[in-house]
């Protein structure tokens, strides 16, 4: 019998306690500013047109999701936590972004619904990563893209350092995006900022 090493975990931040409270509003409005860019890489690397409906998983305060509409896609920001749903709120009315309350794990869309699923810095956070692709699965119609963004972290990151993928993770979430039904899986590192990061891109057959 030979041992196969253990596929590396990718949700290594799911006991995470969640983006609650002052400190939750704070990190929100953080994530305002820091999103744009991660948005903008978004639409780039999805290439989204004013056809597109973008599901924003794990939206944080929908930053993201408010890029796709300047390229005049219509979009969804799916968010569990209310402080960021609530900062979110203050900017969604003029963008046309609509926000709902929900996880990766169930998300409050109908079947075939979306035509890009982007899940940017969150899945790292996620408590069952395989329900997540399932869900994301579910509700991209035919030919629709996944993205998920994730930033370049040393094996020996610890700390708020340790939340992004190492080179092995974002592999196995290739992996895990295969198994669940994807095709065409590829792992990309991207530049944003001064941050590299990995980009793991999908279709749903
Ligand atoms: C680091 S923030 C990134 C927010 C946003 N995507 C961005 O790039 O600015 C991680 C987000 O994932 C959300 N999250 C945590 N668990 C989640 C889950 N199970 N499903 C969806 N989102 C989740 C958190 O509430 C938080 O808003």
């Amino acid at each position: 019998m030979t041992d196969e090493p253990a596929a590396p975990v990718v949700n290594h931040h799911a006991d995470h306690p969640g983006f609650s409270g002052v400190l939750g509003i704070l990190c929100a409005l953080v994530f305002a500013v820091t999103g744009r860019r991660s948005g903008r890489l978004a639409v780039e690397l999805t290439g989204v047109t004013a056809d597109d409906h973008v599901v924003d998983v794990g939206c944080g305060p929908g930053t993201a999701a408010r890029e796709a509409t300047r390229r005049g896609a219509r979009a969804t920001g799916v968010e569990p936590s209310a402080s960021m749903l609530r900062v979110g709120r203050m900017f969604a009315r003029r963008s046309g972004v609509t926000l709902r309350e929900g996880g990766a794990e169930a998300l409050p869309l109908p079947d075939a619904s979306a035509t890009a699923v982007w899940a940017l810095a969150t899945v790292h956070h996620w408590p069952d990563v395989g329900a997540g692709l399932a869900e994301a699965h579910r509700v991209l119609a035919p030919g629709g893209r996944l993205l998920a963004v994730e930033r370049q972290v040393s094996p020996d990151a610890t700390g708020f350092a340790s939340h992004g993928w190492t080179a092995a993770q974002a592999q196995a979430f290739a992996q895990l995006c295969r198994t669940a039904g994807f095709t065409e899986v590829a792992v990309d590192s991207e530049r944003l900022g001064r941050r590299e990061v990995w980009a793991v891109s999908a279709f749903r057959p």
